[in-house]
């Protein structure tokens, strides 16, 4: 029985978040430097896509650059841009050919202005696309995703257009980039790392976190057939009575 046999097509995670990590260090074990890493990455991020597509994923994120991530010495940050505009470029047809729809989240409007255009246009063409949704984390930080939320709530408060005791998890929930997406149930984290840096920090509340020792680069459909796998070994022990599983009451 081969890996991807061994998962419940009927009980996929509908989103997978992951955050991609540890391309410097990989190219640094290579020889190479850390843009080697990065431009590595990229064959990671298509095949993770295509199998998740290919199984039935309805949305993934990947965290693609942090607002911490701006303090990285600047050749790296130009160099991380320029790929993410070549990438972009070059697959917008292979999310044509695969039913992909991008979308992307974080302080879009602080991107470099060809990064913004290819990205618009991009998520533009692919904006009918239905098999998945593949979010591309941008900038992004969690805490302060949280912030313009409330600030929106703030304003609208001030204005009389909302009353206070009003504000409810779900009215937050509608005013976050992820509005019109599921919480994920998944979170992967490549390279070894146990922390969230600073990701998704509402939409995380009670999603399963995995945590692989391979580098991003080294990411491959396999690991992600492994990660399924075991978020669906995990939640068959969660809670209910093995009685309420074997008779289908179990979510
Ligand atoms: C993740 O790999 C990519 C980005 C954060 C853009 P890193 O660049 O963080 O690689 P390490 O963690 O230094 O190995
Ligand atoms: C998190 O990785 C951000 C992305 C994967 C884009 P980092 O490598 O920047 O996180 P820290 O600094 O190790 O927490
Ligand atoms: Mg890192």
């Amino acid at each position: 029985m081969s890996l991807k046999d061994k998962i419940d097509l009927n009980r996929l995670p509908s989103h997978i978040a992951i955050i991609m990590d540890g391309n410097g260090r990989w190219a640094k074990e290579k020889g190479k430097n850390r843009i080697f890493g990065h431009s590595n990455g990229v064959e990671s991020v298509r095949q993770v896509s295509e199998c998740c597509a290919e199984l039935g994923v309805k949305h993934m994120t990947l965290y693609a650059f942090s607002t911490e991530n701006w303090n990285r010495p600047k050749l790296e940050v130009v160099a991380l841009m320029e790929l993410l505009v070549m990438t972009i470029r070059k697959e917008t047809k292979t999310l044509m050919e695969n039913n992909i729809r991008l979308k992307a989240i974080g302080n879009l409007n602080t991107l470099p202005s060809r990064c913004y255009n290819e990205l618009m246009e991009s998520i533009e063409i692919t904006k009918n696309n239905t098999r998945m949704e593949l979010v591309l984390a941008l900038s992004y930080s969690g805490r302060d995703e949280i912030i313009q939320t409330t600030k929106k709530l703030a304003t609208q408060v001030a204005n009389g257009e909302l009353n206070t005791e009003d504000i409810s998890e779900e009215l937050f929930s509608s005013h976050l980039f992820t509005h019109d997406m599921p919480d994920p149930e998944l979170l992967i984290r490549t390279s070894g790392e146990h922390r969230i840096s600073n990701f998704l920090l509402w939409q995380l509340a009670y999603t399963e976190f995995y945590f692989t020792e391979k580098y991003w680069p080294e990411f491959r459909k396999e690991d992600v057939y492994e990660a399924i796998i075991n978020y669906q070994n995990r939640e068959r022990r969660f809670g209910k009575t093995s009685e309420q599983v074997s008779t289908g009451d179990a979510k």
